[in-house]
């Protein structure tokens, strides 16, 4: 979603913005700008246009802005307006002397556009955001602190704020709720941003502001505040991932990239958190007796998080037999859900600021359960708000449509499952032994998968005209069939939809003809054979089948049109390896069809408005 970058130091500002919210381009965005206060005259200049960074870039080659050290920058994600120069960030107040940009969105800003119009201020755009900068200039220019703090005491719904002032020109104001912001500590320099991939060649010092703080920010100096104004302490933490992290190396995409992490991800996961056989979940907040004591579990989680929420429950229930059920996050919110202090809530999440997840939490924690969150960002809003929290440490994830960060997530059901399975007496020591093992062969699975990657993406360009496909599994792998499925559709937009096998009869056999692709995701497991009578069903009416099937399976080669062979795991941890595959096709497909792979159309990386 919105990414902002500012920066007060004594470099110049404009090349340093562009660069740093380039880095934030993932988060997914419609229209870009920037605007600084002139080193020469003090006044502020803005740029800005729909579409990418690189028409902000192209448009300052013949426009260009005035030498700064004072700056901020924003990639806008539509919400309230179309994507036009007008409704892109950042915002001038009438004066034109103060600037903001912001991300969230003001739920009370029809009010206070009217209250401030009939005050003779002029709008320009049709967003929410633009209120911000009347309003502050509203409550004078003599104190910008001061009027910053009235102004978010009036506003209902959710922000993160750069701001700055032709009046201040040597601050950048920042302010926060609801939506992510982190301040980086330089020399001589000091940065704001939506997250620290966005600035990490200038400083690893990150504070994370927390909700309701309020940072004045100079180049030599950060003090942050809270809503009343009074001082609080602010943490400078070191982040250890490198710059490698956030760049392509080679690889013609980030999708590309992570996917070919997964194996280290894991590998480096399983390392942590088996000593000796044993399952180590430090971070989880709770002890044995008091995981015990949870009679029952309840998964909230959105998008990819949420297939992974899936697996977790068909693992848990049948390893450690508690009962467990998967919410989307924003369904859960209003449904009343049935929780009480013998409730485990574990919240999924890959960017810890997903806003639906961060509601569901909260409901959750006001009706007494106990949250664990599985997150993969260090500090992020989420991992604050629980009790405990699991990291999958699958390092930055920059490709809109999440990989592995999903293995991650899965990985850590595992383990979860394994460690619920023991403290409730429900597995033989042998069971736990032979699953840990598994567990620990996979990434070597996995790369075996990725040395087949010439052949999947034979498959998938070859199968890339048709015009839907269907996923289809059961079991573990039926969530497998959701997130092919979800792959496919984010990053080809070819319509995809994600089946139970068994579910098939019951109205998408009605789609299947030579036109429709099917992707049948068939290891050997408990429902192989029904899987079987599924394919001949579809072969009868002349679909095309694309099988996941276990190596060494050459039954299989009458049914399917073609077969991507996977090796031989333990039956439930299966989805840690056809879900492989399906991220392969799904990015092969989107490469074909031209597409953009690493920023979809319309999607964000981190959804932080509900
Ligand atoms: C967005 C992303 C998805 C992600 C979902 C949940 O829709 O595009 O890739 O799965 O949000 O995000 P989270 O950060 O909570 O895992």
């Amino acid at each position: 979603m919105c990414g902002i970058v500012g920066y007060v130091g004594k470099k110049e500002a404009t090349p340093l913005l562009l660069s740093a919210l380039k880095r934030l381009e993932y988060r997914g965005y419609d229209s870009c700008g920037v605007g600084v206060i002139s080193l020469k005259d003090g006044r502020i200049a803005v740029q800005k246009t729909p579409g990418k960074i690189q028409n902000l870039v192209d448009l300052l080659k013949t426009k260009d802005l005035p030498l700064s050290h004072v700056g901020i920058s924003h990639t806008r994600w539509a919400t309230h307006g179309k994507p036009t120069r007008s409704n892109a960030h950042p915002h001038a107040d009438t004066s034109g002397k103060i600037l903001i940009v912001h991300n969230g969105i003001i739920e009370n800003y029809q009010e206070l556009k009217a209250e401030l119009q009939s005050k003779g201020y002029r709008f320009t755009s049709e967003t929410d955001s633009e209120v911000i900068a009347h309003l502050i200039a509203s409550f004078g220019r003599d104190d910008l602190f001061k009027a910053v703090q009235k102004t978010l005491k009036k506003l209902v719904g959710s922000f993160a704020l750069g701001i700055i002032s032709s009046d201040f020109p040597d601050r950048l104001i920042a302010a926060r709720l609801g939506s992510p912001l982190i301040i980086g500590v330089g020399k001589d320099e000091n940065f704001i941003a939506s997250d620290v991939s966005a600035i990490l060649e200038h400083t690893r010092k990150i504070i994370y502001l927390k909700d309701g703080e309020i940072a004045d920010i100079r180049s030599d100096e950060v003090c942050v505040y809270d809503l009343s104004g009074r001082k609080v302490p602010a943490k400078i933490q070191t982040v250890s991932f490198k710059l490698d992290a956030v760049q392509k190396e080679g690889f013609p995409h980030f999708m590309l990239k992570e996917i070919h992490e997964q194996p280290e991800v894991l590998s480096a996961m399983l390392s942590l958190r088996l000593k000796k056989g044993m399952v180590v979940l430090e971070g989880i907040g709770l002890s044995d007796t008091a995981l015990v004591q949870c009679r029952n579990i309840m998964i909230v989680a959105c998008g990819t998080a949420y297939h992974a929420g899936l697996v977790g429950k068909y693992i848990i229930e049948q390893l450690a037999c508690v009962p467990v059920a998967v919410d989307v996050s924003s369904e859960f919110r209003y449904r009343s859900p049935i929780i009480d202090k013998n409730t485990l809530v574990i919240a999924v999440s890959q960017s810890g600021e997903t806003a639906d997840t961060l509601a569901a939490v909260r409901e959750a924690k006001a009706r007494g359960a106990k949250v664990v969150s599985i997150c993969n960002v260090v500090g992020s809003s989420l991992t604050r708000e629980s009790d405990g929290v699991l990291y999958t440490h699958a390092g930055p994830e920059i490709g809109v449509a999440s990989t592995k960060a999903y293995t991650a997530q899965l990985g850590m059901m595992y383990l979860l499952a394994l460690k619920f399975a023991v403290i409730h007496k429900k597995l033989s020591g042998f069971r736990v032994q032979s699953l840990v093992k598994g567990l620990k062969e996979i990434p070597a699975t996995l790369k075996k998968i990725l040395k087949d990657k010439a052949r999947i993406a034979k498959i998938a360009r070859a199968n890339a005209h048709f015009g839907s496909f269907l996923f289809l599994g059961r079991n573990v792998n039926f969530p497998s069939a959701l997130e092919g499925a979800l792959k496919l559709k984010e990053i080809s937009y070819i319509p995809a939809e994600g089946y139970a096998a068994g579910e098939m009869k019951h109205g998408p056999i009605a789609l299947i003809d030579e036109y429709r692709a099917v992707v049948c995701i068939t290891p050997e497991s408990d429902t192989y054979e029904k899987m079987i009578s599924n394919m001949q069903e579809i072969r009868a009416r002349k679909g095309k089948i694309i099988a996941i099937a276990t190596d060494g399976d050459t039954g299989i080669r009458q049914h399917a049109s073609n077969i991507i062979y996977v090796p031989k795991v333990d039956r439930l941890l299966t989805p840690l390896v056809t879900v492989l595959p399906l991220q392969l096709i799904a990015y092969y497909i989107a490469v074909a069809r031209g597409n953009d792979v690493d920023q979809p159309r319309n999607l964000a990386k981190s959804v932080t408005v509900e």
